[in-house]
C-alpha cells in the first residue's frame, strides 16, 4: 500500500464523520451533475471516499461503480449502500488506472476532490479518457491550492510531516482544466458554486 493509500484508510473513520464546509455549494454541485446524467447512463467514480455522493446520484442512473483505493473508505460506504438498500450501486477497492475498468467505457466517469491528489495527474487522466466512452464525459471537482489562501500551503506541509494530511499538488483552475483537454477532452462547463472560489468544478466532454 502507498504512503497516501495508507493515510486514506487510516483517515477514514474520521472523515465519514466530518461534517460538509458548505453544504449549498455541495447540493448546487449535486443539482449540477445531475443536470448531465440520464437514467440509462453506465457510471463510474473515483476516489469516491465514504460513498455520500455516490449514494446521492445512484438513483439517477441505470448502473453506478464507485472505487477508492483506500479499504478502509470502501468498508464505511458498502456499510451505508446496504444500509440504505440501493441495488444498482457497487463499491469496489481500486485505483484509478485498475485494469478492470479498461474494457466496458462508460458513459459520465466523475472524480470529486480527487485530481490535486494524484502523483501523475497526466497519466491519471490518459486511464480516465479510456474509460469514457466517446462522446461521454468527466466531470471532476478539484481543490486548486494555488488559489487557497498563501497560508494553507505551509500548514499543510506541516500537517504531512505529522502524517496529518496527503500530499496536495499546488494546481489552479486554469491548469487543471488544460490538463484535461491535454487528455483529448472538450471542455464544456467549467465554473465554482457559490463563494468556494479554490474548488473548481469542470465539465469535459471525450472527443471522438
Ligand atoms: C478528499 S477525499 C474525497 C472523497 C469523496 N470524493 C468526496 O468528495 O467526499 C479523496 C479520496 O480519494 C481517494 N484517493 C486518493 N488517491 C486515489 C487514487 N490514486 N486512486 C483511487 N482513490 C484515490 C482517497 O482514498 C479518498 O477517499
Amino acid at each position: 500500500m502507498t504512503k497516501d493509500a495508507a493515510f486514506w484508510d487510516r483517515f477514514a473513520p474520521k472523515y465519514a464523520g466530518m461534517k460538509l464546509r458548505n453544504p449549498a455549494a455541495y447540493e448546487q454541485t449535486l443539482d449540477e451533475v445531475r443536470g448531465h446524467l440520464s437514467p440509462g447512463d453506465h457510471v463510474l467514480e473515483h476516489g469516491c471516499g465514504t460513498g455520500s455522493t455516490a449514494l446521492r446520484l445512484a438513483g439517477d442512473v441505470a448502473d453506478y461503480t464507485a472505487a477508492d483505493f483506500a479499504q478502509g473508505m470502501i468498508d464505511i460506504a458498502e456499510a451505508k449502500r446496504r444500509a440504505a438498500g440501493v441495488e444498482n450501486l457497487s463499491f469496489l477497492t481500486a485505483g484509478i488506472d485498475d485494469p478492470r475498468f479498461r474494457d466496458s467505457p462508460r458513459d459520465v466517469v466523475l472524480a470529486f476532490s480527487l485530481l490535486h491528489l494524484l502523483p501523475d495527474l497526466g497519466a491519471a487522466l490518459e486511464a480516465i479518457r479510456g474509460q469514457v466512452r466517446p462522446g461521454g464525459l468527466f466531470i471532476s471537482k478539484t481543490i486548486c491550492v494555488a488559489e487557497m489562501p498563501v497560508w494553507v500551503p505551509p500548514v499543510l506541509a506541516v500537517m504531512r510531516v505529522f502524517g496529518r494530511a496527503p500530499y496536495l499538488h499546488r494546481y489552479s483552475g486554469a491548469q487543471i482544466e488544460a490538463a484535461i483537454a491535454r487528455a483529448g477532452f472538450d471542455i464544456v462547463t467549467s465554473r465554482i458554486f457559490g463563494d468556494v472560489r479554490y474548488a473548481r468544478f469542470i465539465v469535459a466532454r471525450r472527443k471522438a
